[in-house]
């Protein structure tokens, strides 16, 4: 059998490479600041100011990085599994909005999306691609000093948890893509998905905290072995290659 129905869950590091900063690696956001003073509501309400400034920076960060062959790889698998009558289901940490610009569609962003702004006073969300202020005022309520970045912050709920955990029961066979396995909930998704007997893959830049916990492993640049994991998926559909019973990888 090949794998019908993947789950994917990436995280920074499938950015790395479009310039956005990860946040634990050498030079990583984390190592240089606090995200206790950044990314918590807490932080929001002592120094709404700076918390502003630090996300004015990230979406500036985002609207000018482009996606990589590695984002537009999961746009092929997406086709490739929808030819077989299975189903992508891309789930990221990130808050850019490189899949989508890559082609995505029906992202899964558990952590939220920096291209959307928040009011704290009618809870509604807007579309939102510059700088944000205590002073910008929310295009539904006209609220001054409520508008917050549309991002999850330590502390907080993510988002889609419902979808996600049904995605991971449904799939056979699931991959983690640039993450360190450092942030739960999705740090434990795999092991959810472990226990249920699915497939588990990883592909990232160097082990992982929860490396023993997937049964491949694939070790470099996500713009590379993206893209070359998913040639593997190609190639199956073709009948080339050798295939792995369960993961539908093509080892030549
Ligand atoms: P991390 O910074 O913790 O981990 C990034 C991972 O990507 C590391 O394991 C790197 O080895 C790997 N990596 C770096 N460059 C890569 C490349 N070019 N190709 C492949 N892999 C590469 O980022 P996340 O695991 O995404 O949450 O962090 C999870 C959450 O922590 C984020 O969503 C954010 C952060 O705090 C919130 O802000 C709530």
């Amino acid at each position: 059998m090949t794998a019908r129905n993947v789950f994917v869950l990436t995280g920074a590091g499938i950015s790395a490479e479009s310039g956005l900063g990860t946040f634990r690696d050498p030079g990583g956001m984390w190592r240089k600041f606090d995200p206790m003073k950044l990314a918590t509501p807490e932080a929001f309400t002592a120094d709404p100011s700076l918390v502003h400034e630090f996300y004015n920076l990230r979406r500036k960060g985002v609207r000018v990085a482009q996606p990589h062959a590695g984002h537009r790889a999961l746009v092929d698998l997406a086709d490739i599994l929808a030819g077989r009558g299975g189903r992508l289901t891309l789930c990221t940490q990130n808050v850019d909005d490189l899949h989508e610009r890559a082609g995505s569609r029906d992202v899964l962003h558990m952590h939220g999306r920096l291209l959307s702004a928040r009011c704290v006073s009618c809870s509604s969300s807007t579309t939102w691609d510059v700088d944000l202020s205590t002073q910008t005022p929310c295009p539904h309520c006209g609220h001054r000093g409520g508008m917050r970045p549309d991002v999850v912050w330590f502390g907080e709920i993510p988002r889609h948890l419902d979808e996600i955990g049904e995605a991971v029961r449904e799939a056979d066979l699931f991959v983690a893509i640039g993450t360190s396995g450092a942030v739960y909930p999705a740090a434990g998704l795999v092991d959810r998905a472990k226990r249920l007997g699915i497939r588990t893959c990883e592909f990232n830049l160097e082990p992982s905290d929860n490396a023993d916990l997937f049964d491949e492993a694939e070790y470099g640049p996500a713009s590379e072995i993206v893209p070359a994991f998913v040639r593997h998926f190609k190639d199956a559909r073709a009948g080339r290659g050798r295939t792995d019973r369960s993961t539908g990888i093509v080892k030549s």
